[in-house]
């Protein structure tokens, strides 16, 4: 299947596609009984290919609106998708002057000038780079003291900006999406979660000390995510695997966030091999 590297164009999505027993890049179309496609799932060679395919993707949706609403994501994964973007940005390929971004979480509480807020990690690798103007980009507040006011104030913002088009998520290994941690409900507009001790764990290896590392944080819920008109998950490495199966292809579950992603008329998983290695 060809690749988006080099230039945008129009991604080919066959109506369906052989899935062998390795992985290969192409497309699988999940399906539930007859003809139900549940979800899109397009798997690349490596995380370059994947982060390549993933700012076409992108690129070709700023392309047709130049002022969309895009959900953001921090840590790891979208890194290489923000490097592929402020590249296409800096050859003159798209303008990211217009669009308005919300990002999904921010640890609670820190400071938005620490050097480990997700605030500080956006404005250093996207933000600035991208040339995306301060006023346009949005995450929650990590110190407030009316954290109720704040989430409901965050709504509203996304709200007035006419709700999102494009979210980009990552997926924790418990399978979070945000900061939407496994439990027997989840929650659904922004609000203070508490992190689970995988989450912490995995989080650890940003910080010097395990005593550092949040313990909080704020986040979109699940119907604010939900909400968004088009949802692209990336997934990367052996250690999504298990995580990438039970969103995809097992059971609805509270205790699998990302597996209500399934419910979601328009959503693309864009995983590399080893992140696809369990979906054979
Ligand atoms: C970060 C976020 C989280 C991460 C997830 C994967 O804003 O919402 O859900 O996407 O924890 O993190 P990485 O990409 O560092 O493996």
């Amino acid at each position: 299947m060809p690749l988006c590297s080099n230039f945008i164009r129009e991604l080919p999505v066959p109506d369906a596609c052989v899935w062998r027993d390795s992985p290969i890049d192409g497309l699988l179309n999940i399906t539930r009984g007859e003809k139900v496609v549940l979800i899109r799932v397009v798997v690349l060679r490596d995380y370059r290919s994947l982060s390549e395919y993933a700012a076409g993707l992108v690129g070709q949706r700023i392309m047709r609106k130049p002022a969309a609403v895009l959900g953001l994501a921090s840590g790891s994964t979208p890194l290489g998708l923000y490097r592929e973007l402020i590249g296409m940005v800096k050859e003159k390929r798209i303008d990211l002057g217009q669009v308005v971004t919300f990002n999904l979480d921010e640890y609670y509480p820190i400071d938005r000038e620490s050097s480990q807020s997700y605030h500080y990690f956006m404005r250093h690798n996207f933000w600035e780079p991208a040339g995306i103007p301060p006023e346009r980009a949005h995450i929650p507040a990590g110190k407030v003291d009316d954290i109720a006011a704040s989430c409901l104030d965050y709504e509203r913002q996304i709200r007035r900006a006419g709700g999102i088009d494009l979210q980009i998520l990552g997926i924790g290994v418990n399978g979070h999406i945000g900061f939407n941690e496994p439990g027997d409900e989840l929650i659904r507009k922004t609000h203070l979660a508490a992190l689970s001790p995988e989450t912490i764990e995995s989080n650890s290896r940003f910080f010097e000390t395990a005593a550092d590392v949040p313990r909080m944080a704020i986040s979109m819920g699940m119907g604010t995510i939900m909400k968004a008109r088009e949802i692209l998950l990336l997934a990367s490495g052996s250690s999504k695997a298990a995580a990438i199966k039970e969103a995809v292809k097992g059971e609805l579950s509270t205790m699998v966030p990302a597996s209500l992603l399934q419910l979601h008329p328009r959503v693309t998983v864009l995983l590399d091999r080893e992140a696809a290695r369990d979906l054979g």
